[in-house]
């Protein structure tokens, strides 16, 4: 990760060769941080400003020399757009965005003033939190197979030092940069597990990972193989597993900060580490992304990782259940029937709809923990992507507070989350004339149809499902579009998002 430091300081007299400071859209005679550099410079952003060359227009930036006036050679102006439509994400993306811009100027270490707090509106722990996050989330590259490191795209930015001159804000913002870091940490973590190749992040793979977490972290972690899954009647990781000669992983990692006996809040990701679809194949084309067919599993592991690391009172069990989906010369075929670890059966129509199956047995193991809650998170439907594009996670469920409260964790952590209706009338589509349920619901609604398979796996216990098909990787616009703190590739959704959850879990509201 970038290295970062904060000072007490002036960002005027910083020695860095390049400071960044911000402007509001409409903004004549800037104040603050701003206020001040102008002041050093003799009125030169004023001028900048009247001139009309940079108007503090959202996203918009501006480059500019000093000629020896204060010790830094240039100020880099950074537009916050109009001030009421200012928000803690866009927080995030200006600290993303000045390491964006600089790393094409071949600048590789600035100092800055943290976005947003003051004239931004927001106190400085808010502020500092979302500043800090943008900042290393956006500073995340995927390099390590390149073998050639090209510098006609820029160079990274190695260091950035962040100043305030207020004291007592910084000490408040060295909370947020710990928290920030932490949760920065493991979403960049889930980004690497997502990012490796399908050969590297086996199911064998995500279990060490899942097991150095609980090392260095004193978790309670179980890795079920494929003979425990066989006593314990998994028969859904099973059926998906039969056609791989990967060894599929069912991995069960507890963090207990909680009240001893308090019932834990239980999380399952689907962890499918390759899709091709299985016998029912899928064209090249929608199969060449499906490495990031395990994001619900990594998001999971990881945002267990920053529960532990920020102590957050809470009792919480990560469940993945883990394995490829591949053809083969015994692979699970249509027609085939798997019983599940709750007892449900399921007529198996399309081997292509497998995160279903792996969820089924994920949930029903959840049920057995007798949880106050189960929250499962899943690249699940292609549907739901054409239901809500490429950004925006599906929300469904039993439980209209638990929903509440996962919008609610959205709206704080920058995620777009929306919910779609659990009809029960498209509960038809799932129904099977010689198992519980079948595997596919037609050709309409088929989030919402995926959604009703996997409640019936869930009983009576609150229950809430996030589809990420569609925001789990990004790519390059038009449709990909992509936020200056997400990096091409995966984006890590989901470990923010649990993070803020399972922390406000007994807010009121
Ligand atoms: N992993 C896919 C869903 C997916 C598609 C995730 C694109 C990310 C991007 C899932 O296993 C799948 O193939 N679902 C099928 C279900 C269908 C066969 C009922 C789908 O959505 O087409
Ligand atoms: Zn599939
Ligand atoms: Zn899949």
């Amino acid at each position: 990760m970038v290295q970062v430091s904060l000072q007490k300081g002036a960002i005027e007299a910083a020695k860095d060769k390049v400071i960044v400071v911000n402007l509001f859209e409409g903004v004549a005679k800037p104040g603050g941080a701003t206020g001040a550099v102008d002041k050093a410079l003799g009125g030169m952003i004023s001028e900048i400003i009247s001139s009309g060359d940079f108007k503090g227009e959202w996203g918009q930036t501006y480059l500019f020399r000093t000629f020896g006036k204060i010790p830094a050679e240039r100020v880099l102006l950074l537009g916050l757009g109009k001030q009421k439509e200012f928000t803690k994400d866009r927080i995030r993306e200006a600290a993303a965005k000045s390491s964006n811009v600089l790393k094409k100027a071949k600048i590789t270490a600035y100092s800055t003033i943290v976005h947003g707090a003051g004239i931004g509106g927001f106190d400085a722990q808010t502020a500092g939190e979302a500043f800090f996050e943008g900042l290393y989330l956006g500073a995340y590259s995927f390099d390590r197979y390149k073998t050639e490191k090209k510098e006609e795209n820029g160079v990274p930015v190695e260091k950035v030092t962040v100043l305030e001159r207020d004291g007592n804000k910084v000490r408040i913002l060295e909370k947020s940069w710990a928290r920030a870091k932490i949760l920065a940490e493991a979403t960049n973590l889930c980004r690497d597990l997502v990012n490796l190749p399908a050969q590297e992040a086996t199911p064998t793979y995500l279990a060490s990972v899942a097991q150095r977490i609980a090392k260095e972290n004193k978790l309670k972690i179980t890795v079920y193989s494929r003979e425990e899954m066989q006593k314990l009647g998994m028969g859904g990781v099973l059926g998906v597993a039969q056609g791989s000669a990967e060894p599929p992983k069912f991995i069960v990692l507890e963090y207990g900060g909680g009240r001893k006996g308090e019932k834990p809040i239980c999380l399952v990701g689907k962890g499918i580490t390759f899709d091709s679809g299985g016998l029912s194949l899928k064209p090249w084309d929608f199969m060449v992304d499906m490495k990031e067919d395990m994001s619900g599993a990594a998001a999971v592991i990881c945002s267990i990782q920053a529960l532990a690391r920020l102590k957050v009172k809470a009792n919480v069990i990560g469940i993945a259940p883990c394995t490829e989906n591949l053809p083969s010369a015994r692979p699970l075929k249509p027609g085939d029937i798997l019983k599940t670890f709750g007892g449900k059966t399921i007529e198996v129509l399309n081997t292509d709809a497998e995160g279903r199956l792996v969820l089924s047995d994920g949930l029903g193991y959840a049920c057995s923990r007798d949880p106050q809650a189960i929250v499962d998170i899943a690249t699940l439907t292609g549907a739901c992507m054409v239901a809500l594009g490429r950004k925006a996670t599906g929300v469904m469920g039993t439980d209209q507070k638990l929903i509440r409260k996962i919008l609610k964790a959205s709206g704080q952590t920058g995620d777009q989350v929306w919910q779609l209706p659990l009809y029960d009338e498209l509960s038809e589509q799932v129904k099977s004339n010689v198992a519980d349920v079948k595997n596919v619901g037609g050709r309409y609604g088929g989030a919402i149809t995926a959604a009703l398979l996997l409640k019936k796996m869930v009983g009576d216990f609150p229950w809430a499902h996030l589809d990420i098909a569609g925001p789990a990787f990004t790519d390059l616009a038009p449709d990909g579009i992509k936020k200056e703190y997400q990096p091409v590739g995966a984006t890590g959704v989901g470990v923010r998002l649990f993070v803020n959850l399972v922390e406000n879990w007994n807010t009121k509201g």
